[in-house]
């Protein structure tokens, strides 16, 4: 089929859009929200090619467009005071009101429910169609199914040209998302869907508060039906996969430089910020600097993501408020409720006897999620472990008791005779210690981790930290300490104080600990403060 171009702001071509209407055709044309693919709601022949245009579920029932009020009255059942409110404030523009169909209106439109949704849509070329052909247009988003709204006339053309008889090109859309679906069906109005008009502005017309249904931010449950149907479908899905990350510019700035996906969409004053911190312009998408601007831009903006063929997409989210709840609900079905809180990786090192471990209580205490690299180092060499396997393969098999246990003294006389074993040692061990803390990283959503470990500075760990701190204490309050605290010889303390004097801690953040626990406490908290991109509501 030849897909005409017609002109919006063309008298002539709004006479032949009417034409084909009644003609039984389906036609893309122009919103305030986003284009619609409509065609003569009173005609199931003319609207079932509306479904097979797009490829759309047909449990999913349509929008019906009308030019006034009057229109909508043969519709329904009823138009009850509500709805003659909510018409008087809001028609036209971005409202759809739901309501009970009356028998006219044939049951391919509405997918066999007994309500309607109706809007009357605030764009003066649709306006000047819907008077010239006298019918009420059934009109979902003029896209592909499952792929994001189209806002402007090339983006219905990218997806249904030849699929249908024309496209009336009224230039961008002005607000950019769908409107906003309010059910007045039941006792309570129920919203369905976030859009241009906000819930508080409907409350304010109505005197009331109205209820919001619990799909618009989360995912339903397999078996639940929801009161939309639209809400269970696949949605304005790129073929990327996107992560929404919640918090900061900061936040999302360290999660991505440590996480390397291939693209991001981001507000446009978070730009600058991002290529200083060494993120490649190729993998920016940007979708405005304001609530508004995110509205308008945001369908644009997943297109872009698929034209730049990304794999992996994160996603700074808006605020929720106006029209930004709209925009975040978008966001979320096309991320497929995929939203993170990013981890805040603490790496935690100091020569022994500084008090380490005495830190990681306080950070325990606080909330924070310790991994303690001496447990993982005991973990990664239990009987039967590749990691002893190893050992075994590299040292002989006398480093192990004959109940299948590490025998650590063997292994330290074996390991510990020149660099090449010692190196030998580190790198099976380190390896598998490194893996084992990155499983429990990725296992916590939104916390903040704290990785204990002596010998960070020489792992491959140290990557992975967000930030690292080194506990300090003058050699001789630490040697006092080890005397105390390990019951062994003045010798044997110097020992292991020498084998640490080349711990080379430059560049990072040194935090002396000779006072004690009190004034440790108090110092790592001022750390966090300052640290910290997000609230991670630490009881510090
Ligand atoms: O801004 C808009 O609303 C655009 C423009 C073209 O007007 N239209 C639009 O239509 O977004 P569509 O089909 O993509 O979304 C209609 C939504 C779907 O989620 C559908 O399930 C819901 O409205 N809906 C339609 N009739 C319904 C009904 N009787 N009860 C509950 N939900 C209904
Ligand atoms: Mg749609």
């Amino acid at each position: 089929m030849t897909t005409l171009s017609l002109q919006a702001n063309n008298p002539n071509d709004i006479f032949v859009a009417a034409h084909l209407l009644r003609a039984g055709e389906v036609l893309a044309v122009p919103t305030e929200t986003v284009y619609g693919l409509a065609a003569n709601a009173l005609q199931s022949a003319a609207v079932a090619k509306i479904f097979t245009a797009k490829g759309r579920p047909q449990d999913n029932p349509l929008i019906v467009h009308i030019a006034d009020v009057k229109q909508a009255l043969p519709l329904v059942r009823e138009f009850p005071v509500e709805a003659k409110h909510l018409a008087a404030a809001f028609w036209p523009g971005p409202l759809t009101i739901i309501l009970l169909k009356s028998d006219i209106v044939p049951s391919i439109v509405t997918a066999g429910l007994d309500s309607i949704a109706l809007r009357v849509p605030n764009h003066p070329a649709t306006l000047a169609l819907l008077h010239a052909c006298e019918l009420p247009l059934a009109a979902p988003s003029a896209n592909r199914s499952g792929s994001p709204s189209p806002t402007t006339a090339e983006h219905v053309r990218a997806d249904l040209q030849g699929r249908i008889a024309a496209i009336l090109d009224g230039g961008a859309c002005s607000l950019g998302v769908e409107s906003t679906v309010i059910s007045l069906v039941g006792n309570t109005p129920l919203l369905l869907r976030p859009g241009g008009i906000t819930k508080e502005q409907i409350e304010q017309v109505l005197g009331r508060s109205i209820a919001v249904s619990p799909a618009i931010t989360q995912p339903l449950d397999k078996n639940e039906t929801p009161v939309s149907p639209g809400l269970k479908h696949k949605h304005y899905a790129p073929k990327a996969q996107l992560t929404l990350v919640r918090g900061s510019l900061r936040a999302f700035t360290t999660y991505t430089k440590r996480e390397q996906p291939d693209g991001l969409l981001v507000f446009d004053g978070d730009v600058n910020a991002l290529l200083k911190a060494g993120v490649l312009l190729r993998s920016i998408v940007r979708y405005g600097s304001n609530t508004n601007e995110h509205a308008q831009q945001l369908f644009a903006a997943l297109r872009e993501l698929d034209n730049r063929k990304f794999n992996r997409v994160f996603v700074r989210p808006p605020s929720h408020d106006g029209i930004g709840l709209a925009v975040y609900n978008r966001l979320l079905r096309a991320a497929e409720f995929h939203e993170i809180s990013p981890n805040f990786v603490l790496g935690l090192c100091g020569q022994t006897g500084a008090g380490k471990s005495t830190a990681a209580k306080i950070l325990a205490d606080a909330g924070c999620v310790v991994i303690d690299c001496d447990n993982l180092a005991r973990e990664i060499v239990q009987p039967g472990s590749p990691v002893l396997q190893e050992l075994i393969a590299q040292f002989g098999c006398e480093i192990v008791h004959e109940d299948g246990t590490l025998h650590r003294g063997e292994l330290a006389a074996r390991a510990f005779v020149d660099d090449n074993t010692r190196r030998a040692l580190n790198t099976i061990t380190h390896k598998a210690i490194t893996e084992l803390a990155l499983t429990h990283i990725h296992q916590a959503q939104g916390r903040v981790i704290v990785i204990d470990a002596a010998a960070l500075l020489e792992s491959e760990i140290a990557r992975h930290c967000d930030y690292i701190a080194v506990i300090t204490a003058p050699e001789d309050v630490r040697r006092t300490r080890i005397l105390a605290r390990d019951n062994i010889s003045e010798d044997a303390t110097n020992q292991r104080i020498q084998a640490q004097v080349n711990m080379d801690v430059s560049g990072h953040t040194s935090i002396d600990n000779t006072q004690g626990e009190a004034e440790l406490a108090a110092k790592l908290r001022q750390l966090l403060t300052k640290i910290l991109p997000l609230d991670y509501n630490l009881m510090i």
